[in-house]
């Protein structure tokens, strides 16, 4: 029978010569935005490699261009499904050496070959012109170069993490293949990664011109930049290399706590196989990805991947007449002042406005200071920097107003207050111009309920840190309509953040979530366990900080705030610990004040704050019975997973998927566990209800089970179907 695909990926890569000897590889997939390294797509540039190696040896090919038919887009990698499909290590190793043997046919290829890159280059895409003698790239802001295979779980197996420290040194390739970021076109220039760099309009016929030049041998495949006397001797020498692992392998450990066991296998392939000859290389590479592939960390990541990408299409399906540019947001506290900075910082233009003039003051000192951070961490260039900080036009009053498309209100946490604010907007801006609170625990619904257009209302709730956390959750009210909720989810994603649309509800998602896993966490204080403990037993679990550690950075008055407004929301379950209260009288802060759980002095690693059990008349650590970590584990996390069971009950958001990208995203849950509820369904559920069902028997309400994990139990199927 005919293979109906066939024809696609007949199309997805073509050959093409040219009058003058010189082949073209294009690889062009039809009806896709972006190439990928299907099996498909290999098998046939395997038959291609073929024919070009026939007509080499009949004198009518002299020199081989590889480049994309898409504009700005080169070639996105392999494809992630077919990663996710393969389950077994020698799969794994088999798929690794059949890439690995069309690479290296390309590599032999007794004509020079090019690699023209225009567009983002990623993974497969990066071996394939690592394999190729000549690399030159456009300059274009979408030309980034990158192996960003560990961020799947895996290593680059196609001959990548063999070929590139040999190509560029191991001081410049570890980075590349340790942390999986793309580098830009002028950075691959200069670490070697790419020979050339030219405008996008002269790409191809500089790429042609370099082919038959060296088709002339008039230059020499492959002439390497000279690296600096420096990088040669971490290289080259002993001494030197085992500097750059030693760092390396510290910078891993340290970044991924031994969660992430693709980083470390790609160090260890690449220190074994450095000095290796090229076939022993390939077998060592391949190897590790056969082990790695088949790992649940990395289909957790690839689940997580998927989570990300359906949420940029998430969005409902509304043709908005224009995107935000100018944007006004009331307030410029910590909030708002972060809010206005990440606004500028992408270009837009941005109206502050506080009732305060010393706030605003506040407000742009925290935006320049955010700025300063970026341009001494090489993110932005000073220049653009005080740009993006001019765009910033303070106010006292609604001065620019009638200009915004999007206004974000962030003045204090009281309806009363929101409202009137609110109200008062609404009389300055244009009509069709959308309002959005940042409110983090009040009701969407009952603040539209006053305004004059509730439609054009919805929540636009920004994580603190606003320049770090990338979750934003677009609050649906009872009245908002489709394209406020289309605008703001538009304007999330142009500043880069992971939309998440929500039903209007105490806490919306995130929140009242980790509002009972903070209880427990105080509870378990309480009971005797150590500030120290509690904090460490979450950490290994893989959070990017404990629960105490957590309530110190959002602010022991605020989160006492959040606290109780779920408390009266949910009732007995949501019951505050006694630790929040008993400090309510003290005048710790947490983080922002210096002291909380923890102390933060300047110059100083956080410690425990020596008065804390004092303060909530607690006897002191050394006495303390303690609660063993295996239960404070399971009383923190089975708290989420009770409560997000009941947000689904809720119908805050539909799917499992959504809860787990909104608790990644907004409170870093590690990704390699999957999500929140990926985790919870490999417990099983009826372990999941007999283990809540145990803890309720110990604990009482806090753990009674939520209806829909009986049912679940009952049918015995998990989160995910
Ligand atoms: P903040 O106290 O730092 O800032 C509030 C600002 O609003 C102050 O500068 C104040 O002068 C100003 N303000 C008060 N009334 C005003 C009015 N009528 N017009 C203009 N400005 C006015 O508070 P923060 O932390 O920035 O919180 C703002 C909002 O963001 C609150 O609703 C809060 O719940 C929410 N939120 C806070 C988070 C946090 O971690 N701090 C996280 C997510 C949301």
């Amino acid at each position: 029978m005919l293979n109906p695909h066939a024809d696609v990926e007949q199309a997805a890569l073509t050959l093409d010569v040219s009058g003058g000897g010189v082949a073209w590889l294009i690889f062009d997939r039809p009806g896709s935005k972006v190439n990928l390294l299907t099996q498909q797509v290999l098998q046939r540039l395997d038959d291609l490699l073929a024919g070009i190696e026939e007509s080499i040896a009949a004198g009518s090919i002299r020199a081989l261009v590889i480049r994309s038919g898409k504009p700005a887009s080169f070639i996105a990698g392999a494809d992630v499904n077919a990663i996710a499909g393969v389950t077994d290590a020698a799969e794994g190793k088999r798929l690794s050496r059949e890439g690995q043997r069309i690479y290296r046919r390309l590599e032999l290829l007794r004509v020079p070959s090019v690699a023209a890159v225009d567009g983002l280059c990623l993974g497969g895409g990066t071996e394939l012109i690592l394999a190729c003698g000549h690399r030159i790239a456009s300059d274009r802001p979408e030309t980034r170069i990158g192996l960003p295979e560990v961020r799947l779980g895996i290593l680059p197996g196609f001959g990548g993490t063999t070929r590139l420290p040999r190509l560029v040194g191991m001081k410049e390739a570890l980075p590349l293949i340790l942390t999986g970021s793309p580098v830009s076109a002028r950075k691959a220039l200069r670490i070697g990664l790419v020979d050339e760099v030219v405008h996008p309009a002269i790409l191809q016929r500089r790429a042609e011109a370099l082919a038959l030049e060296a088709a002339e041998g008039r230059s020499s495949p492959g002439a390497r930049r000279s690296r600096t006397l420096a990088t040669r001797l971490l290289d080259r020498t002993s001494p030197g290399r085992k500097l750059v692992l030693g760092q390396a392998r510290k910078r891993v450990m340290k970044e991924t706590r031994g969660h992430y066991p693709a980083p470390r296998a790609a160090l260890e392939t690449i220190e074994r196989s450095i000095d290796a000859p090229l076939d022993h290389a390939f077998e060592l590479e391949a190897e590790a990805l056969g082990r790695l592939i088949a790992t649940g960390v990395s289909k957790n990541l690839i689940h997580v991947f998927h989570l990300m990408e359906a949420a940029k299409k998430a969005g409902p399906a509304v043709r908005l007449e224009k995107m935000a540019d100018v944007v006004g947001v009331i307030g410029a506290g910590v909030m708002g002042g972060g809010i206005a900075q990440l606004a500028a910082s992408r270009g837009l233009g941005v109206r502050l406005k506080d009732i305060r003039a010393d706030a605003i003051g506040q407000g742009l000192r925290h935006a320049r200071e955010l700025f300063d951070h970026a341009v001494r961490r090489r993110r932005m260039d000073a220049r653009a920097a005080a740009q993006a900080m001019d765009r910033i036009g303070p106010t006292l009053d609604y001065t620019g107003f009638a200009h915004a498309d999007v206004v974000i209100e962030a003045v204090v946490e009281r309806m009363d207050v929101k409202q009137r604010v609110l109200r008062e907007v609404e009389a300055h801006v244009r009509p069709g111009a959308v309002l959005a609170t940042n409110t983090s625990t009040l009701s969407v619904t009952e603040m539209q309920s006053v305004l004059s257009r509730p439609a054009d209302f919805c929540g636009m709730h920004f994580f603190n840190p606003v320049h770090r956390m990338p979750l934003v959750e677009v609050i649906r009210g009872k009245a908002s309509g489709d394209a406020a909720v289309a605008t703001v989810f538009a304007l999330a994603r142009a500043l880069d953040k992971t939309p998440l649309i929500v039903n209007d509800g105490p806490g919306f998602l995130v929140n009242r979530i980790l509002s009972p896993y903070l209880n427990e966490a105080g509870w378990i204080l309480v009971e005797g366990a150590s500030v120290e403990t509690i904090d460490s037993v979450l950490v290994d679990f893989g959070m990017p900080m404990g629960p105490l550690r957590l309530l110190d950075e959002v602010g022991l008055d605020v989160a006492r705030h959040a606290a109780a407004v779920l408390h009266t929301a949910f009732g007995e379950r949501m019951q505050p610990s006694p630790v929040l209260g008993a400090l309510a009288d003290t005048k710790l802060l947490g983080r922002k004040g210096g002291r909380g759980f923890y102390r933060y002095e300047e110059d100083r690693e956080a410690d425990v704050n020596p008065e804390i059990y004092d303060l909530l008349k607690l006897a002191v650590p050394a006495d303390r019975a303690g609660v063993p970590p295996d239960c404070i584990l399971e009383r923190c996390v089975l708290a989420m997973v009770n409560e997000a069971a009941r947000v689904l009950e809720d119908g805050v958001v539909r799917e499992a998927g959504e809860v787990d990208l909104g608790m990644i995203t907004g409170t870093g849950f590690p990704p390699f566990r999957g999500g929140l509820l990926k985790w919870a369904d490999t417990l099983g559920p009826r372990t999941l209800l007999g283990r809540l069902e145990e803890l309720e028997r110990s604990y009482g309400t806090r753990f009674s089970p939520a209806l829909s994990i009986r049912q679940m139990a009952d049918e015995g199927r998990g989160f995910y179907a």
